[in-house]
């Protein structure tokens, strides 16, 4: 794994954006695999402002979303796909057709999840998935005890993981219990994968993806084994390693 450190988290969405961006102009047909979470919005504006300036451009472009909640519609406030048009998509030129999120309000989820996963190998594999870091190892919403084999499926969230995204929400009965994710098998059909942690909140899940085995208790650890991982991370969250 390559591992990129940065003074602060302007630096590490600089940095991620510009890897994005050149991925962009090396195949304007690119596939890319996104994330949501406060973690990827600085690396979204760095997007946006290379696409105002006219560097980039997202015609041919498609892109495949990690994760949605289960119960939540698209326009609902806290939804991955209104977090996504607001962020980046309302903002490019990316024909919306081509940009891909589980559906979490499908009747039948066991069908949707299968239907992601076709969705994933038709359109991707991504040439370049970008993720943030769950405190408790999750990529996706991949929790603890996930196994490395998992395709689409729809997960449990785990208290804390709830806990965590509960000052998104305005009660904490609100928010969602169940999400659909792209399994941690999924994650690894990337051609390169760019993982992103900013601050002191992530040094621990850092230094254990770092130092620690491969282990399914700690679902960032598959990424060991990926071919093609970058680890851009600002020094808070390098801090314990
Ligand atoms: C959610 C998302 C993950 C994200 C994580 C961390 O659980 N499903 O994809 O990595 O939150 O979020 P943040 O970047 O806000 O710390």
């Amino acid at each position: 794994m390559e591992i990129i450190v940065t003074n602060n988290y302007e630096e590490l969405s600089r940095k991620a954006g510009e890897i994005i961006d050149s991925q962009l102009k090396k195949d304007s047909a690119s596939v890319l695999g996104l994330a949501t979470g406060s973690t990827p919005l600085g690396t979204y504006k760095e997007l946006v402002m290379s696409y105002e300036k006219g560097e980039t451009d997202y015609s041919f472009v498609s892109t495949l979303n990690l994760d949605e909640y289960v119960g939540l519609s698209p326009d609902h406030h806290q939804s991955y796909r209104r977090f996504m048009n607001e962020h980046l998509f309302d903002q490019i030129n990316i024909q919306k057709g081509n940009t891909y999120i589980p559906d979490g309000k499908a009747d039948n989820l066991a069908e949707e999840c299968e239907r992601y996963e076709q969705v994933i190998d038709e359109i991707g594999p991504p040439d370049l998935q970008l993720l943030g870091i769950g405190e408790n190892g999750h990529i996706g919403f991949n929790e603890p005890g996930t196994s490395f084999e998992s395709g689409t499926h729809v997960v449990e969230l785990t208290p804390s993981t709830r806990q965590a995204n509960a000052r998104f929400f305005d009660t904490m009965e609100e928010v969602p219990t169940h999400a659909v994710t792209m399994g941690v098998q999924s994650i690894h059909k990337s051609k390169k994968i760019i993982l992103l942690a900013s601050g002191k909140r992530k040094a621990e899940a850092i230094r254990q993806l770092i130092y620690g085995e491969r282990d399914e208790q700690f679902p960032a650890s598959s990424l060991k084994e990926h071919r093609d991982l970058t680890l851009i991370v600002d020094r808070e969250a390098y801090a314990l390693v």
